[in-house]
């Protein structure tokens, strides 16, 4: 059972302490959401997952599957089985999304076996064709050039397309940036309920409560000035988005004891 574990987490940018000893962990096969207001640090979180360079890691630790994550690098993490949405690049002219899939799975099975010779090219449509049925994606859709006009919604599916392709063992998707129209929204729910089971854990990171709508994590946490302040169930982000996130504030940031 693959595990993600962050414990203790403090992350800086530049010169700012952002994340302030986070800690979370997810197994293979949970589905959990981060929410908490602007500028928490929830993209930050993401970022420091995925590796990205400007995200300084001052104190803590982050495992999965028993590795020690801080000391790979992102396509090693990816290797591993952790997929972030948005670690590839937005717009590849004159690549299709298809052909954009078989080399990202196939970089992905080199890594494992340097002397893999690429998934045959029928099994390759065969399986494609079966992950786009499963998400009731249009066929077409293989057949677009990457990210070339692509409607919010439409890169949300590639990369929820790429997700079923790659199989990996902990999906991150963050869902605060720009281009959330309720079509992306709907296409992400959709997509993570669809793949969410036995062999794959969600972590999906919103400031958007309607998220909860559509997908029904078992866990949620609320986090604040770079913090997982309150932990609980789907009742929680119910009761966010009956009441909003004033008395998580007045709880902790007044000065009242803080959970960790
Ligand atoms: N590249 C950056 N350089 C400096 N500060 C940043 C940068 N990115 C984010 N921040 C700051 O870090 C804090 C947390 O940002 P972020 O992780 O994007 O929060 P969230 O995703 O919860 O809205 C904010 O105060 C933001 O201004
Ligand atoms: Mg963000």
């Amino acid at each position: 059972m693959s595990e993600l574990a962050i414990k203790n987490l403090h992350v800086m940018i530049e010169d700012k302490e952002i994340l302030k000893g986070l800690d979370l962990t997810i197994k293979q096969g949970e589905a959990h959401a981060i929410m908490g207001p602007n500028g928490t640090g929830k993209s930050t979180l993401a970022y420091t997952l995925m590796g990205h360079p400007n995200y300084t890691v001052t104190e803590g630790e982050i495992w999965f599957k028993g590795q020690d994550v801080l000391q790979l690098e992102p396509d090693q993490r990816s290797r591993l089985g952790m997929f972030l949405a948005f670690q590839y690049p937005v717009a590849i002219p004159g690549v299709t999304v298809a052909n954009f899939l078989r080399s990202a799975l196939n970089a992905r099975r080199r890594a494992a076996n340097p002397t893999d010779k690429g998934i045959p090219i029928p099994e390759f449509r065969k399986m494609l064709k079966e992950k786009m049925e499963l998400l009731k994606m249009d066929s077409n859709f293989a057949g677009r050039y990457l990210n070339d006009g692509f409607s919010g919604g439409e890169k949300k599916r590639a990369e929820i397309l790429q997700m079923a392709t790659l199989q990996p063992e902990i999906a991150i998707l963050d869902e605060t940036d720009s281009g959330l129209d309720i079509d992306a929204l709907r296409v992400v729910s959709e997509g993570v309920n669809a793949l969410n089971g036995p062999d794959l854990g969600v972590l999906v990171i919103t400031h958007y409560q309607r998220l909860l709508n559509y997908i029904k994590p078992q866990f949620v946490h609320i986090m604040l000035g770079g913090r997982i302040v309150e932990s609980g169930g789907a009742e929680l982000a119910l009761h966010l988005e009956e009441h909003g996130y004033d008395w998580v504030r007045e709880k902790y940031e007044n000065g009242e004891p803080q959970s960790h």
